[in-house]
């Protein structure tokens, strides 16, 4: 039997990981920081809790790094864990930088001298491509982060490179573009959007308000972005893989698929700050702009080109931007109406 080690078990793609590397059969070893309250929902919402055998695990705390690995050795070790949220980098620079990048060096370094057997996957991110006007981007695309959390995965993906290149581990990162599911945490804005506009659906909200309308992702589903985590790891020899759609759409669009989808009718009025959406029938406001969602610096364009994974990993995406959207909402307003 194979074994796993997953930071950040209890995030959006660790839950998803977790439950992919079970159904292949392996142990998981899922690494959870001490909290107040349980942070395991989405390990529950998948029914896998029971399964996984979780370690006390922080990202900070080198000596824990240390003898979870020297402890566990796994035979892969997916580094999932981060403060990944962009909007608070700013906020909390120092410790985006602590924990997003510095922590990395830390299980590189517990790797190399307790398990160098070990193979480490590395979350990397788009968000390093950050101000790059070019597009599609791929594995040549020079980098330009734009946010401390792009700065600090920009070390960590380096750092992850220098390993595999200085000691032969087999370390790699995967690169993905934004990924999203029902188990997204609320604070990104696809799953604002589609929980605002069923509450909205169901009487309970009169409108929410969005930063910036225009930036465009290249947004997939996470269920088919850790099948590429896993074919990273388990390809024959350690390399860094772009996992994207190919496909790019702005907030705005993102806004008006769930409307549509939730069949609430509207227009969009005034422009800049003064952009609203209103409803058509009761003519209220049912979106508007605060200036407090915009961020220090934008990422504009974010569109990949994941031609090496499909060429070499045969990975592809299954779900398309218009499953995406009505896979979130309908899950939305389903949780929401058994609430009522
Ligand atoms: P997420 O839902 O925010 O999950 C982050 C995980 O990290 C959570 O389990 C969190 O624990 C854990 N964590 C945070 N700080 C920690 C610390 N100090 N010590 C130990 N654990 C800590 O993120 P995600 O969307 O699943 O993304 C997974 C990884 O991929 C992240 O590294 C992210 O930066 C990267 N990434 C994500 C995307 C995307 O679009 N989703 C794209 C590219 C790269 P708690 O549950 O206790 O908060
Ligand atoms: N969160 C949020 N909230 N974003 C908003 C809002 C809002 O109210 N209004 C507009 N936006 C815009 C942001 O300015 C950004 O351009 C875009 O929506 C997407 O924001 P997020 O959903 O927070 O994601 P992100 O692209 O910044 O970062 C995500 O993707 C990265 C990969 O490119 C995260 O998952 C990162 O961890 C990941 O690395």
């Amino acid at each position: 039997m194979k074994s796993a080690f997953i930071s950040g078990i209890t995030g959006q793609d660790g839950a998803y990981l977790a439950k992919l590397l079970l159904e292949k059969g392996y142990k998981v070893y899922g690494g959870v920081r001490r909290s107040s309250s349980s942070s395991r929902g989405r390990l529950e919402e998948l029914n896998i809790h029971n399964d996984i055998e979780i370690i006390s695990f922080e990202l900070l705390e080198q000596s824990n790094i240390s003898n979870t690995i020297r402890k566990i050795k796994p035979d892969e070790f997916y580094n999932l864990a981060a403060q990944s949220f962009v909007g608070t980098s700013f906020e909390q620079p120092i410790y985006t930088s602590l924990t997003t990048g510095l922590s990395v060096n830390y299980i590189l370094e517990a790797i190399k001298s307790e398990s160098p057997q070990t193979k480490f996957y590395q979350a990397s991110t788009s968000e390093m491509f950050g101000g790059i006007k070019d597009a599609p981007q791929s594995e040549q695309t020079p980098f330009y982060p734009r946010s401390p959390y792009g700065v600090a995965k920009l070390y960590s993906h380096w750092m992850t490179t220098n390993y595999r290149e200085s000691y032969g581990l087999f370390a790699c990162s995967g690169i993905l573009f934004n990924h999203e599911s029902p188990l997204r945490g609320e604070q990104f804005v696809t799953k604002k959007i589609t929980k605002n506009i069923a509450a909205i659906k169901l009487g309970l909200i009169d409108k929410f308000s969005l930063g910036n309308l225009y930036a465009k992702r290249d947004w997939g589903f996470a269920g088919d972005y850790v099948e590429g985590m896993w074919r990273i790891l388990n390809h024959d020899t350690p390399k860094d893989f772009v996992l994207a759609t190919g496909e790019t759409h702005t907030i705005k669009e993102f806004v008006e698929l769930a409307f549509k989808r939730a069949e609430i009718p509207y227009r969009w009025d005034g422009a800049g700050l003064q952009e609203k959406a209103i409803h058509q029938e009761t003519g209220k406001v049912i979106l508007e702009i605060n200036e407090k969602y915009y961020r220090p610096a934008e990422v504009d364009l974010l569109m990949g080109d994941s031609t090496a994974a499909r060429e070499v990993l045969g990975w592809r995406p299954e779900v398309n931007f218009e499953g995406l959207v009505s896979m979130m909402l309908d899950h939305d307003i389903s949780k929401l109406r058994a609430t009522l």
